[in-house]
C-alpha cells in the first residue's frame, strides 16, 4: 500500500478519507462510527461492490429451496434451481418495489409478489403477470428485462459469497494469499461442510465497524475482555497473574488483502495439548489424538487428499484458530476438550450486518464436516453454542463493548477529537520455513493485522463506481 495515495472522495462536510484515516500515525477518527454519509458510501463500496457471505449451500439442499439474506441493507433471495445451481437475486419487485419473498426461508418453484402477482423463477427470471392476455407488464420492456436484479455469486467450500460488482476480481483473487490458510478450514474433506442448524441472529446498537475492525485480528483484547477464558483454565496461563503470561498471545498473525488469520501453537493455547506433550508427538499421532478443530478422527485420511503436507503440518501444530475475511466476517475454530478426554472443535462464522450507522445484526453459523458421525455433531453443536453462539460465553463479552464505542462517537467532543489507535506494531517478520504467503507478523499479537484491515478499508472506499 502506497501511503502517498490520496483520498479521491470527500464527505459533504469536506472531510476526506485522509482526514479520517491518518495513515502516518495509524489513527482513525472516532467519527467514522457515526457519519451517515460515510455509512452510505460503505453500503456501496464495501457491501455493494465487495464480496458478502450470505450462507452455506447446505442451508438450501433441494431444488427450489431458498433463504432470504442481507447484502448490506439490500435483501436478496438465495435460491437453488432445478438443475442444482444457486442464484442470488435482489428481493425487490421490479414492478413497484415490493419485497417479493416475504419469509426468511422456504421452498418455492416460483416467487410471487403479493402486491400485483408478478412471479419470478428461483434464478430471478420474470415468469409473467396475472391475466396474461392483458399483458400487465406492458409493452415497453421485454420479459427478459423484467427479472429480479441478479448478483454475481461464487461458492467457496460451499460458503455462498455474492457481489453486485460483475467485473471486479474473482473471489479467489479477492482472498489472495489468505486462500492458503482458509483452504485448511473450509476445503479439506471429500463432502465438505454443513451447517448445524439455522444461523443465530442478534441485534446490537453499534456501528458495524466496531465488530468489523475487531475481526481484523484483535488478539490483544483476549487478555482483558475475555480474561475469564484464562482464569477458568480454558486457555493456558504461565504466570500468577493470568494476564502476565498467556502463551496463546504468541503466534503468527497473517494478513492479506485485509483478511487475516491468527495461527497459534496449540500447546500455547490449551493445557490439554501441553499435558499430552504435543510438541514431541509425531505428526500422525497429533492428527489422531489432537485432531484439528472440526475434524473427527475418521476424517483424518481425507485431509491428506485435499491439503498439502505443509498445510497439514500447520493445521495440526499452529492452526488458524481465529481470523477474518474483510470486511465483516469473523471465524473461530476453537479446540473443545470433552470430559471423556476426546478433543472436539467448535467451529463458527460470524458476520456483522449493517443496519444504519448505529445499528447492526450479528449472525452466527455453526459448522461441522458433513461426514462427522451424528453423535459427534450433537456434541460439537452444543460446544459451539456454549462458546461462540450469540448467548455463548465468548461473544457476550464482545457485544458488551461495541455499543459503548458507537455511543461515544455520537458525542460532539468524542467524534471531533478522539481517535482509535493502532500504534503497537510488531512489523513484518516471517519465521524461517514459514509455508504461507501474505504479510506475516510473528510474536505477541499486536495491532499489525488490524491496521491492515484499515488499509484495506481505505483502498476499498477510495474508489468510485457509476
Ligand atoms: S409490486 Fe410486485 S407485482 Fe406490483
Ligand atoms: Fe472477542
Amino acid at each position: 500500500m502506497d501511503i502517498a495515495t490520496k483520498s479521491i472522495r470527500s464527505l459533504p462536510n469536506g472531510k476526506t478519507l485522509d482526514d479520517l484515516i491518518m495513515r502516518e500515525t495509524r489513527e482513525v477518527s472516532l467519527a467514522v462510527m457515526n457519519d451517515e454519509e460515510l455509512y452510505q458510501w460503505e453500503l456501496e463500496n464495501l457491501f455493494g461492490m465487495g464480496w458478502n457471505l450470505l450462507g452455506h449451500e447446505s442451508e438450501i439442499p433441494d431444488a427450489n429451496d431458498y433463504v432470504v439474506r442481507p447484502m448490506g441493507e439490500d435483501l436478496v433471495i438465495v435460491a437453488r434451481d432445478r438443475q442444482g445451481q444457486i442464484h442470488v437475486s435482489l428481493n425487490v419487485c421490479p414492478h413497484r418495489g415490493m419485497r417479493v419473498a416475504l419469509g426468511e426461508e422456504g421452498n418455492a418453484p416460483a416467487h410471487k409478489c403479493i402486491y400485483h402477482g408478478w412471479a419470478f423463477r428461483p434464478n430471478g427470471d420474470f415468469i409473467g403477470a396475472p391475466v396474461e392476455k392483458e399483458q400487465m407488464h406492458g409493452g415497453l420492456c421485454s420479459k427478459a428485462e423484467l427479472g429480479l436484479k441478479k448478483a454475481r455469486i461464487e461458492l467457496y467450500g460451499g460458503l455462498i459469497f455474492a457481489t453486485w460488482n460483475h467485473d471486479g476480481p474473482s473471489f479467489e483473487e479477492y482472498l489472495g494469499d489468505a486462500k492458503f490458510y482458509f483452504d485448511m478450514l473450509w476445503k479439506r474433506t471429500d463432502n465438505g461442510l454443513e451447517v448445524l442448524g439455522a444461523p443465530q441472529k442478534v441485534s446490537i446498537d453499534c456501528n458495524w465497524k466496531c465488530s468489523g475492525e475487531q475481526s481484523g485480528g484483535d488478539g490483544f483484547h483476549t487478555l482483558s475482555l475475555h480474561r475469564w477464558l484464562i482464569e477458568a483454565g480454558l486457555f493456558r496461563s504461565d504466570g500468577d497473574d493470568p494476564t502476565d503470561l498467556a502463551p496463546a498471545m504468541y503466534g503468527i498473525n497473517v494478513s492479506a488483502n485485509g483478511h487475516n488469520a491468527r495461527c497459534i501453537p496449540i500447546e500455547g493455547t490449551f493445557d490439554i495439548a501441553k499435558k499430552m506433550d504435543a510438541s514431541k508427538m509425531s505428526l500422525e499421532d497429533r492428527l489422531y489424538k489432537l485432531a484439528p478443530p472440526g475434524i473427527h478422527k475418521e476424517l483424518v485420511p481425507q485431509l491428506q487428499k485435499h491439503l498439502s503436507q505443509e498445510q497439514i503440518e500447520l493445521l495440526v501444530k499452529s492452526p488458524p484458530q481465529v481470523g477474518g475475511i474483510f470486511p465483516n466476517l469473523n471465524f473461530l475454530f476453537v479446540y473443545a476438550p470433552q470430559p471423556d478426554g476426546e478433543v472436539l472443535g467448535a467451529m463458527a462464522i460470524h458476520i456483522i450486518v449493517p443496519k444504519g450507522p448505529h445499528r447492526s445484526e450479528f449472525w452466527t453459523w455453526m459448522f461441522t464436516e458433513k461426514d462427522t458421525p451424528e453423535e459427534t455433531k450433537e456434541k460439537m453443536l452444543r460446544n459451539a453454542v456454549q462458546q461462540v453462539g450469540t448467548s455463548g460465553l465468548i461473544e457476550q463479552d464482545d457485544t458488551d463493548t461495541w455499543p459503548h464505542i458507537s455511543l461515544a462517537s455520537r458525542g460532539y467532543k468524542g467524534r471531533k477529537d478522539m481517535t482509535l489507535k493502532y500504534q503497537a506494531i510488531l512489523g513484518e517478520s516471517k519465521p524461517e520455513g514459514w509455508p504461507g504467503g501474505g504479510k506475516v507478523f510473528a510474536g505477541f499479537s499486536k495491532d499489525d493485522t488490524q491496521w491492515e484491515w484499515w488499509e484495506a478499508y481505505y483502498a476499498a472506499m477510495n474508489k468510485t463506481y457509476d
